[in-house]
């Protein structure tokens, strides 16, 4: 197993949070989004840089270099719709809508629509557009996407399949915890039609979640099959963990931010327990430097990589967490901040020129050898919004 190349001072102490310098963070990042829409224009970087460098999205069956295929290509036009909230600069809300309208093609062409993905998809490309400029052509696709993604949706098991053609015997019946994540399309497309099919799917899929994924410990499977004819509930396995009852790190943080965002839109209680409950196990096993090895089965003197996207997607959870539990608030919130401000310190780099990703020292699937120790477009999404949410108390991500 390798170890990723240490950020400096990785695994020293716990960061200071009393001041963290998130303005000048961000303003690192939108000059990196900036670049990054010079260097791509409307094609799509590849889930992961090589060497801290984004290639272009590889050519493959049916598709050309660059084009819109796979779960992280939305990941980029969502930094650019936080990037203009943020500055208000019609550089990226220009770069972001030429975005919506090739989601549109995606979704009208029904070109790599088999996942559960369609909510990171069409939330981040086409909800954002709606909400921010009220844009008709983005909602008629996000809500086309809402309907391709309940007809993944398995009503005996209660379940939306999250890979693969539903006949896939390998994937029928499958689910994974990021697809709590997917949800909040489903919620929008309910708010938006006023047909509760969509919101019903939301609460049977979370809730059999929370009963299955979530084990007694606090821990998470990453992935879960039932039978799709009976209903039956199987087994836990992973897929991109150490092992089947490991707890990987991404795992563990989707679980923290979805049930969250979950109980704000079902209004479930005991969705609120199971975010407290992943947040719980998530921070008693975080290393000295807060950001989390890949899978939580590793401790402080191992000798394996970190996943900094997983800390950066359980800052934005926390945040959500502290915002929905009274209670907890403040030690949800403080726990964030420890993870961002060693985000910021330790894995982010030096000058904006320095990198085409804005946090260093990310894991995508360890077991596959892919994307170990890059950065992640998914990484660089949440850790903008992490420091976005920071910045601006109060601001809502599109979620
Ligand atoms: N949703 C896939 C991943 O987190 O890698």
């Amino acid at each position: 197993m390798t170890t990723s190349p240490p950020a400096a001072g990785v695994g020293t102490a716990r960061a200071d949070t009393a001041r963290v310098d998130t303005d000048r963070a961000l303003a690192q990042v939108f000059d990196t989004v900036r670049a990054n829409i010079d260097a791509f224009g409307i094609r799509y970087p590849d889930d992961t840089t090589r060497d801290n460098r984004y290639p272009l999205r590889p050519a493959v069956a049916g598709f050309a270099e660059g084009e819109n295929r796979g779960w992280t290509t939305s990941f980029w036009p969502g930094m650019q719709w936080i990037a203009y909230e943020h500055t208000g600069d019609a550089v990226y809300r220009d770069a972001a809508l030429a975005h919506a309208a090739d989601f549109g093609r995606r979704v009208r062409e029904e070109r790599d629509l088999d996942t559960h993905d369609l909510g990171f998809l069409y939330t981040l490309s086409c909800v954002a557009p709606w909400r921010l400029l009220g844009d008709e052509d983005a909602r008629a696709s996000a809500l086309a996407a809402a309907d391709h993604l309940m007809a993944r949706y398995l009503p005996s098991a209660g379940i939306i399949q999250a890979w693969g053609d539903l006949a896939d015997p390998a994937q029928r019946g499958r689910t994974i915890i990021d697809s709590l994540m997917n949800m909040p399309l489903l919620t929008w497309a309910a708010e938006q039609t006023g047909d509760s099919r969509y919101s019903d799917v939301v609460a049977r899929h979370t809730a059999e979640l929370r009963r299955h994924i979530l084990r007694p410990d606090g821990s998470t499977f990453h992935t879960f099959y039932w039978d799709a004819e009976t209903g039956e509930p199987l087994r836990g396995a992973t897929e991109q963990g150490a092992f089947d009852d490991s707890c990987w790190a991404r795992g563990q943080a989707w679980g923290i931010y979805g049930f969250a965002m979950n109980h704000r839109a079902t209004g479930d209680a005991s969705l609120l327990d199971a975010s407290r409950t992943c947040a719980e196990y998530f921070l008693a096993h975080l290393p000295a430097d807060d950001v989390p090895f890949w899978d939580l089965v590793y401790g402080d003197d191992a000798d394996a990589p970190r996943d900094s996207s997983s800390g950066a997607i359980a800052v934005c959870g926390l945040y959500e967490l502290a915002e929905v539990d009274a209670e907890g608030a403040e030690r949800w919130r403080a726990a964030a901040n420890r993870i961002l401000a060693s985000l910021i310190a330790r894995y982010t780099p030096a000058r904006a020129e320095d990198a085409d990703t804005v946090l260093l020292h990310s894991v995508y699937d360890l077991p596959k050898n892919v994307g170990v120790d890059e950065g992640t477009l998914w990484g660089d999404y949440f850790y903008l919004e992490a420091l976005a949410r920071a910045t601006r108390p109060g601001w809502r991500p599109v979620w």
